[in-house]
């Protein structure tokens, strides 16, 4: 099975969690970490499993990360299981509605992924970070869960 965990990270915390669930992936076959403004078409129609994380931006996803999504082939995740997830304050439940992940998942879906879990929020203290204790245990766990919706 191809994993390929992708990640927006402007100060390195998103980026830090990405490579936490990639490693939490290993034993399902190969599992490659790539920065979003690497991301090929060709990764895309590769994967057999899509896991994409970005901070949120303005209640939104990063400036940058939206172009990912431009011009691709229709469906070309065709049934592909994907999850999201990103870096956020702590907010009230309501703001937590506009998250980047919440985004990702809507996108992913578009281009007809599968998510299979609800997308996931880590959060982080300040702007530059860092993430709050326990956040890259529990990325550790939720890596589980994904590997668990694969069973
Ligand atoms: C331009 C900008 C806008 C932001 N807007 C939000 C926001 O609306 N909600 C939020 O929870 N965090 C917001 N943040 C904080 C980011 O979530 C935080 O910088 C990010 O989680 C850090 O992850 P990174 O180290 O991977 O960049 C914003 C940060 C920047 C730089």
């Amino acid at each position: 099975m191809n994993a390929l965990v992708v990640y927006f990270s402007k100060f390195g915390n998103t980026q830090k969690l990405a490579e936490v669930i990639a490693e939490g992936l290993t034993g399902i076959g190969d599992v490659r970490t790539v920065s979003s403004d690497e991301l090929t078409v060709k990764d895309m129609k590769d994967a057999d499993l899509l896991v994409m994380g970005s901070p949120t931006h303005n209640m939104n996803l990063p400036k940058s990360v939206k172009p990912v999504f431009e011009n691709l082939p229709k469906r070309i995740l065709g049934g592909t299981p994907v999850a999201a997830f990103d870096t956020s304050y702590k907010m009230s439940w309501l703001l937590n509605q506009f998250t980047a992940s919440k985004r990702l998942v809507k996108k992913l879906r578009k281009l007809g992924g599968r998510p299979i879990l609800p997308p996931e929020i880590f959060h982080v203290k300040e702007r530059e970070g860092p993430l709050y204790e326990g956040e890259l245990e529990r990325a550790q766990a939720w890596a589980g869960s994904i590997l668990m919706q694969l069973d």
